[in-house]
């Protein structure tokens, strides 16, 4: 059984005030709940405040990148062991805005992968394709490229821990959701790609999230489909009442 993992990407977002505020209310939402796994992944300077709140509570932290290099001249980047090493667990990794902002490549992406495994981070890979992609009938073929070089040369130890965040782009920040229907089929899609990549037993282990405009009035509708094991939430994260409500309706929806 895949535990569903509900995390937030608070994006460029909060003071530091706000940042304790919202790691205390949703370490908090995190304690009330067993069957779901929560997450926050706040600005990396906020990290450190954001820790101390999550003491000794479920929440799951991490960061929302990192550089592929260990150290150096790398002037603004954030490594993993700097990462692991204030205690983070887990790094969003080829999020979109990285992607499209940022016009990070998807053998960048890769080398980050793989760094983030070497410091004992797992990495929440995001997929997922353009408006534009989806139109031409390219989500697929985007989503498979996304996929296969993000997992390329990880072993089936590692390809098994990764979280895969399906996040089609014009969903994001858009209001804008995928229909259960849309979303679940994608998902499916990316766990036959896994089965073809690693096996059938692996492709049934990894989790899948959606994300994209997920609020708490469709959570319960996306969470009831199959293959979606959870949610990567950007706005409604930042909200403590309006995750607290995607939390619990993800419990719901996979309790039954
Ligand atoms: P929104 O939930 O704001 O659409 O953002 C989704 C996202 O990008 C999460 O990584």
């Amino acid at each position: 059984m895949r535990k569903p993992f509900i995390c937030g990407n608070w994006k460029m977002n909060t003071n530091r005030a706000e940042a304790v505020a919202l790691a205390e209310a949703t370490a908090a939402a995190a304690a009330e709940v067993t069957v779901v796994e929560v997450g926050a992944c706040p600005p990396a300077c906020y990290l450190e405040a954001v820790l101390a709140a999550a003491q000794g509570t479920p929440l799951v932290v991490g960061g929302q990148n990192m550089y592929f290099q260990e150290k150096g001249a790398f002037t603004g980047e954030i490594a993993g062991p700097m990462l692991a090493d204030l205690g983070c667990t887990t790094v969003i990794l080829g999020h979109s805005e990285r992607r499209h902002v940022f016009g990070e490549p998807d053998d960048l992406i890769s080398k980050k992968v793989h760094a983030a495994f070497a410091c004992g981070l797992k990495p929440i890979l995001c997929v997922g394709e353009l408006i534009e992609q989806r139109r031409a009938g390219e989500t697929e073929t985007v989503v498979r490229r996304h996929v296969a070089t993000g997992l390329e040369g990880l072993s089936p130890e590692q390809a098994a821990a990764i979280v895969i965040a399906y996040e089609p782009v014009w969903a994001i920040g858009t209001g804008e959701t995928a229909t259960p229907d849309q979303a679940q089929k994608v998902h499916a899609f990316i766990r036959t790609l896994l089965a073809d990549l690693y096996d059938a037993r692996l492709a049934q282990a990894v989790r899948i999230q959606y994300g994209g405009s997920v609020k708490p009035e469709n959570a319960y509708d996306l969470m009831r489909e199959p293959d979606i094991d959870g949610a990567l939430v950007g706005g409604a994260s930042l909200k403590a009442d309006s995750f607290a409500a995607i939390i619990a309706e993800a419990a719901k929806a996979k309790r039954l």
